[in-house]
């Protein structure tokens, strides 16, 4: 009997090809599988799951894959797949890592730059007829040179992240569950803040990048939109719920902070009514790996570790495996 696997929405094609060179492949509509209802339902027919960030791969999904051997996530972030329950059932779970280093960390460094010179504000401002002519008090922004850059989760993307800041005259602190390695802390002329809530005041720019656990929601709170600068810029590419986000509409709303750039929502596909008219913000939709190079690196990765496992090579061989 041949293997089957499902691709939950459309990826780009040549991964689909590559994938049906090995196997039978179905791939779900934009938003098929966006409820575990509709998972639950299909996953007995499936080998293999390649799934999205916003299919909820919990724990009743995987139970009901009785022939499932692999869950290989179209991301790097796996907060969408129940962890425990797939390594009880012996099924292989992957990610993608690195592939999708750069691209996520030169969005990054867009929205930076997006909100610090308000971009966003600019163009609107011209496309409703206001500009008159050059201003010397016209649209003045903060620079990122000689700015002090905080990141939070310094792993591979906060790393690729502070390399460019560097490049762009920024001063780096960062906060990490443990301490980089000294070389890299040299490299960057990097300083390490043990605890977050310390970097938090010191920092003109806040960028964060750690995965979504227990400990990380909800870390930009109410209390630590208060302690931040009163023109600081908050960037996040991480997850949504990393950040309050109704705290963060008020803070921009009452002008306690100077902006944010926000790629990632708590409740994904919704955004707070209240985030979506505050000042000096700028939104978009979740879109940091979006470029053809790096989604097509992305669907190979995953599409790799499926082939790998359903053919039976040695787990230990099979870079992108996060368990068992
Ligand atoms: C995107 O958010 C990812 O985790 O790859």
């Amino acid at each position: 009997m041949e293997e089957r696997v499902l691709v939950t929405e459309p990826i780009i094609p040549s991964v689909i090809e590559k994938l049906e060179e090995h196997f039978q492949v179905d791939v779900g509509n934009r938003g098929d599988y966006n409820d575990e209802e509709s998972l639950i339902e299909v996953i007995p027919k499936y080998d293999a799951l390649l799934p999205m960030l916003s299919n909820p791969v919990t724990g009743e999904v995987i139970a009901a894959g009785d022939r499932l051997k692999i869950i290989a996530n179209h991301a790097v972030g796996y907060n969408n797949i129940d962890l425990e329950t797939a390594r009880k059932q012996g099924v292989f779970v992957a990610n993608t890592p690195d592939v999708l280093t750069e691209s996520c960390a030169e969005f990054t460094i867009g929205l930076m730059l997006a909100v610090a010179r308000r971009f966003f504000e600019a163009q609107r401002y011209l496309l409703e007829g206001k500009f008159e002519g050059w201003e010397p008090l016209g649209f003045l922004g903060k620079e990122l040179n000689g700015s002090r850059l905080g990141i939070v989760g310094m792993g591979r993307i906060g790393t690729a992240v502070a390399r460019r800041a560097k490049a762009l005259g920024m001063d780096i602190l960062y906060h990490n569950r443990s301490r980089a390695d000294r070389q890299i802390e040299k490299e960057l002329e990097a300083r390490y803040i043990e605890n977050v809530q310390d970097l938090i005041p010191k920092s003109d720019f806040i960028s964060l990048h750690c995965p979504l656990t227990e400990e990380t929601e909800h870390l930009i709170d109410e209390e630590s939109l208060e302690n931040m600068k009163s023109d600081a810029i908050l960037i996040n590419t991480s997850r949504g719920p990393v950040v309050d986000e109704a705290a963060l509409a008020e803070a921009l709303h009452e002008g306690t902070i100077g902006g944010a750039g926000i790629d990632v929502f708590e409740y994904e596909p919704e955004v707070h009514p209240r985030l979506q008219t505050a000042p000096h913000c700028l939104l978009t939709p979740h879109m940091a790996s979006a470029s053809h190079k790096t989604r097509e690196a992305i669907g190979m990765l995953a599409a790799n570790a499926i082939i790998d496992v359903l053919e039976g090579k040695d787990p230990s061989e099979i870079p992108n495996l996060i368990q068992p």
